[in-house]
């Protein structure tokens, strides 16, 4: 059984990115499963907690379920043509301390994907987590992408996926990422 993690890159209730990442629970491979990790607890990231109190439990926490896990999904939504801060805030904890970041994310499986209202899909956000994802050791997938742009027509009210084409995208993509996972 391949156990993957999946962090979505926004908080907002109705998140699509949040959304796509559920459907994607839904629709893993077989002898795969998907566990979505919340980073909603994560404080800003201040160099004084760090060496004060230390690293906050809830990063310390999936810090530890992502050198345990087999793989790691990224749904990202795209601020300004680029990452969020919320998102890049939670993977800068994560990368601390440096002396960790090995453990963490040395040689671990990523896949990026996303989801937007607008146009283009993410990306532009996805391209920014390039050298981000190089300089933490992974082993970005770039086997597959998953941009959803208009995510407000692939969604019902409920952030249930509805749209059949965006549904066969994600499980190919799945698919493609776990038989990645696989040849480790
Ligand atoms: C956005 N949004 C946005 N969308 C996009 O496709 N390209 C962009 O550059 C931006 N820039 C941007 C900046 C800021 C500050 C906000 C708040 C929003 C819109 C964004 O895609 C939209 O809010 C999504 O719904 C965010 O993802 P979630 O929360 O639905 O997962």
């Amino acid at each position: 059984m391949k156990h993957i993690i999946g962090i979505s890159g926004s908080l907002r209730n109705g998140s699509f990115n949040t959304a796509l990442l559920r459907a994607a629970g839904s629709l893993m491979p077989k002898d795969s499963e998907l566990a979505i990790e919340s980073i909603a607890d994560f404080p800003l990231y201040n160099f004084d907690i760090e060496s004060g109190v230390g690293i906050p439990e809830a990063v310390a926490g999936l810090k530890d379920r992502l050198e345990g896990c087999d793989g790691l999904i990224i749904s990202t939504p795209e601020y300004n043509n680029s990452m969020p801060g919320v998102l890049k805030n939670a993977i800068d904890w994560l990368s601390r301390p440096p002396d960790d970041i090995d453990r963490v994310f040395g040689g671990l499986p990523v896949a990026l994907m996303g989801a937007t209202p607008g146009s283009f899909g993410t990306i532009l956000s996805q391209a920014a987590w390039l050298p981000v994802m190089r300089t933490l050791g992974t082993e970005l997938w770039t086997g597959g992408r998953l941009m959803l742009p208009k995510a407000c027509n692939a969604f019902d009210d409920g952030g249930s996926l509805v749209d059949e084409s965006v549904r066969e995208r994600l499980e190919k993509f799945l698919q493609g990422f776990v038989q990645f996972v696989g040849q480790d």
